[in-house]
């Protein structure tokens, strides 16, 4: 079905309607994750960023692309269903076929989430199931692990523990503090967070309705990474 969404610059490649997805993304602060989306040349149409604060550093992002930007201040409702329902309200304006988490760090309500199953992503920065929640740099530097990350994932109503797509991994230094450590991981999430959403564009990513991944096309398996490496 055609919808009033999308742009004009929605393809069509003889006669068949190669109807371009529309994606909204939602952040809180810096926006490093949304701009590398946006300069992505995503094979979608990224119709609106929302935040649910309107001094995050990121919605000039988005402005300055003639991307559609507005703010549901999660201050301005007393209960969370209050904050979703205002942000369901306006995510589905958008005609979202996907809904992106960049950085946004408000939890989301079951209802939310259930309503847009499948089609909701976020990035994490730590090799999920480790360290979710708050404060993964410094958990896993308290765990001494010497391999750290990042994880693309569907969202599902329990925090972080949705269904994995992707994950990119970091060694961890041994001089590394949480600053150096974030830093060397958001190098990897601003690359397998286009290449998500890519596949999801595509048609060769989705959530099976038994909770699974499926994508569809995966490249070959990635190089082992061994940190400490030998001398
Ligand atoms: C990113 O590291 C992202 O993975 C993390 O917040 C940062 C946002 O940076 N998200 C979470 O911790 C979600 N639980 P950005 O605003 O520059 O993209």
């Amino acid at each position: 079905m055609m919808s009033d969404a999308f742009s004009p610059v929605s393809s069509r490649s003889g006669a068949a309607d190669t109807q371009m997805k529309t994606v909204v993304i939602l952040i809180s602060g810096r926006g490093s994750n949304l701009l590398a989306l946006l300069e992505a040349k995503l094979p979608g149409r990224i119709s609106a960023v929302i935040s649910d604060r309107g001094e995050a550093q990121g919605l000039a992002f988005a402005q300055a692309r003639g991307v559609a930007t507005a703010v549901i201040d999660h201050r301005r409702y007393t209960s969370r269903e209050a904050f979703d329902a205002a942000l369901t309200e306006e995510v589905e304006a958008h005609r979202a076929d996907l809904v992106v988490l960049a950085g946004f760090m408000r939890i989301l309500g079951d209802d939310f989430v259930r309503r847009f199953a499948g089609r909701l992503l976020n990035i994490h920065p730590s090799l999920l199931p480790m360290f979710p929640g708050l404060k993964p740099h410094a958990q896993a530097l308290a765990a001494g692990v010497k391999i750290h990350g990042c994880t693309v994932h569907f969202v599902t109503p329990s925090l972080d523990a949705g269904p994995i797509v992707v994950q990119a991994a970091v060694p961890v230094h041994g001089d590394d503090d949480q600053k150096s450590l974030a830093a060397r991981v958001l190098v990897q999430e601003h690359r397998i967070y286009p290449q998500a959403v890519r596949w999801f564009l595509e048609d060769r990513l989705r959530l099976s309705p038994d909770g699974r991944v499926v994508l569809q096309g995966e490249g070959p398996p990635a190089q082992p990474l061994i940190a400490p490496a030998s001398a």
